[in-house]
C-alpha cells in the first residue's frame, strides 16, 4: 500500500521534508497546538451551528412565545434561530462547546504568547512569526466579537450599538467607515448577514491563512529548544520526530482537550439569550465586553469627556479612548523584536531571570493591562463605595501607571535575589569541588 501510494503520489519525499521534523518535548510548546485545537473545534462546531443559524434580522413569529393574532410577538429571525438551536437536542451544548472554545482560544494565543516573550522566542530569526502571531491574535478577537453578535439578543445589540459608535467616531471619515463596515446606519436591515459574513467567511479564511503562515515558518525556522536539549546534543535539533511519535502524543492532547472543552461545556452554560431578550431600545446597565477587551473598555471609562475640531474632523475621547490609546500597547507588541536588543536566539529557549529588564518590562506591561481591565469595573466599583464619582477617574489613572511602575522595580529586585542566591550556591558548590551541571547567570543560555 505504501509502495502503491509512493508511486503515485511521492510521499517519501513529503515524508524527509515535514514528517521527520523534530519536536522538542517540553509542556511549554503544548500552548501553541492548544491554540491550533481550540481553532480546529471552532470550525468544526461553526458548521454544525451555521446549518441552523439564520442570518438574518428580519422579523418573524416568535413560534415559543407568538403572542396573539391582533399582537404577534415579532423577533428577529437570527435571534429566533438561536432560540431554536437551544431547544434542538445538544444545540445548547453546541453553542457552549463552540464559545468557551473562542475563550479559549484568545487565553491560549495569550499564554502562548507570553512563553514566546519571556523566553526570547521572538529573536532573529523568528521576528516575522513573532508579527504573524500577533495578527493572529487580533484576528481571533475580532472573529469573536463578531460572533457574540450574531444571537442578536439585547445585548448582541447593545455591544453592536457601542462598536458602531466607536467607529462612527473616527475623525473625518467615520460616518462613512461606519456605515460600509455595518451595512448602512445602525442599526441596518442587513447587519447581521454583513456581520455573518465577517464572522463565518472573511475573519476565518484570514485566521486559517495566517495560522498556515505561522506553521510554515515555524517549520522552516524550527523550534527554540528547552534549556535540556543543549545538555543532551549542543547545536542539535533534540525532540521527537512528527511521524511516528509527536503524532500520537498530539493526537491524545487533542482529545483529552477536547474531552475536557466538553465537560466544563456541560456544566457552564453560555450568556443566556432568552434572559435578554430580543433588540430593545432598554439600554443594559453595566455592558461589558469579554475579558480580552475589557483593558480598552476601562480605557474609555477613564478617558475624561472632551471633542474638538481638527482640520475639520471631531477628535472626540471616544476615539482617543477606544482607538488612539489601545494602539499604544500593541505597537508596543509589534515592537518587541526590535526593541530587544539582546543577542540572537537561533537555538534555545531563553531563562527568563537572565534578561531580568525583559522580564520586568514583560511583568509592568501585564500589570498594566490588567489595571485597565479593573477600570472597565469602574461603575461597580462606585457602586460599592471603593471609589467615588469624584476621585475614580484619577485614581484609575494613577494606579494604570504606579503599579506597572512598581513591579517593574519589585521585579528587578526579586531577579536580583534569584541571581545572587543562584551565585552563591554555585561558589559554594566548587568549594567543596563540585563540577559539571549547569554554569551560573548567563551561561544558562
Ligand atoms: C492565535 C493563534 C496561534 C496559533 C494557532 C499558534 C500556533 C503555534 C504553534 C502550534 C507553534 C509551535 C508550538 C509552540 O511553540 O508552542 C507556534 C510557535 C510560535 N508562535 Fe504561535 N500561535 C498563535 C499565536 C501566536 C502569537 C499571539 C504569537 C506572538 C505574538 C506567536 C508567536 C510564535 C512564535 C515566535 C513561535 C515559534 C516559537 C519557538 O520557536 O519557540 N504565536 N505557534
Amino acid at each position: 500500500m505504501n509502495q502503491w501510494l509512493d508511486e503515485r503520489l511521492h510521499l517519501s519525499r513529503l515524508n524527509d521534508k515535514f514528517l521527520r521534523k523534530a519536536f522538542p518535548v517540553h509542556h511549554s510548546f503544548f500552548l501553541g497546538e492548544i491554540t491550533l485545537f481550540s481553532l480546529v473545534i471552532l470550525i468544526l462546531t461553526g458548521i454544525l451551528l451555521a446549518l441552523s443559524y439564520e442570518p438574518s434580522n428580519t422579523l418573524v413569529i416568535n413560534s415559543f412565545d407568538p403572542g396573539t393574532s391582533d399582537k404577534p410577538n415579532l423577533v428577529p429571525a437570527a435571534y429566533h434561530s438561536a432560540l431554536k438551536i437551544n431547544a434542538m437536542p445538544f444545540g445548547d451544548m453546541l453553542r457552549r462547546i463552540h464559545h468557551w472554545c473562542a475563550n479559549i482560544m484568545v487565553a491560549a494565543a495569550v499564554i502562548h504568547m507570553m512563553r514566546i516573550y519571556f523566553t526570547g522566542a521572538f529573536k532573529k530569526p523568528r521576528e516575522i512569526n513573532w508579527w504573524i502571531g500577533l495578527l493572529l491574535l487580533i484576528f481571533s478577537a475580532l472573529t469573536a466579537v463578531t460572533g457574540y453578535i450574531l444571537p442578536y439578543d439585547n445585548y448582541a445589540y447593545q455591544t453592536l450599538g457601542v462598536v458602531y459608535a466607536i467607529t462612527k467616531s473616527v475623525p473625518w471619515v467615520g460616518d462613512w467607515l461606519a456605515q460600509a463596515a455595518f451595512a448602512g446606519a445602525f442599526p441596518g436591515e442587513q447587519v447581521i448577514p454583513r456581520i455573518y459574513g465577517y464572522h463565518i467567511m472573511l475573519l476565518p479564511m484570514i485566521l486559517v491563512a495566517t495560522t498556515g503562515a505561522h506553521m510554515l515558518l515555524m517549520i522552516k525556522q524550527k523550534h527554540t529548544q528547552p534549556q535540556y536539549a543543549k545538555r543532551v546534543a549542543y547545536k542539535k535539533i533534540v525532540g521527537v520526530p512528527l511521524s511516528t511519535q509527536q503524532t500520537p502524543i498530539m493526537l491524545l492532547l487533542a482529545l483529552l482537550f477536547a474531552g475536557l472543552v466538553i465537560l466544563f461545556s456541560a456544566f457552564i452554560p453560555v450568556h443566556p439569550v432568552e434572559y435578554f431578550g430580543p433588540p430593545s431600545a432598554t439600554p443594559i446597565a453595566n455592558i461589558k465586553p469579554d475579558w480580552y477587551l475589557l483593558w480598552v473598555f476601562g480605557a474609555l471609562a477613564i478617558i475624561p469627556g472632551f471633542s474638538f475640531t481638527l482640520l475639520g474632523g471631531t477628535i472626540t475621547a471616544e476615539f482617543v479612548g477606544a482607538m488612539v490609546f489601545p494602539a499604544i500597547p500593541i505597537g508596543l507588541l509589534f515592537l518587541v523584536p526590535l526593541l530587544d536588543r539582546s543577542k540572537d536566539n537561533m537555538y534555545y529557549a531563553e531563562n527568563p531571570t537572565n534578561h531580568p529588564v525583559r522580564l520586568a518590562a514583560g511583568v509592568a506591561f501585564m500589570v498594566f493591562m490588567l489595571v485597565l481591565s479593573l477600570a472597565g469595573y469602574k461603575p461597580e466599583l462606585i457602586a460599592s463605595g471603593t471609589l467615588t464619582t469624584g476621585n475614580a477617574n484619577a485614581v484609575l489613572w494613577i494606579m494604570t501607571f504606579l503599579l506597572p511602575a512598581l513591579s517593574y522595580f519589585l521585579t528587578m529586585a526579586i531577579v536580583r535575589g534569584i541571581r545572587t542566591l543562584r551565585e552563591a550556591d554555585e561558589r559554594e558548590r566548587l568549594a567543596h569541588g563540585g563540577h559539571g551541571g549547569a554554569a551560573p547567570g548567563h551561561s544558562h543560555d
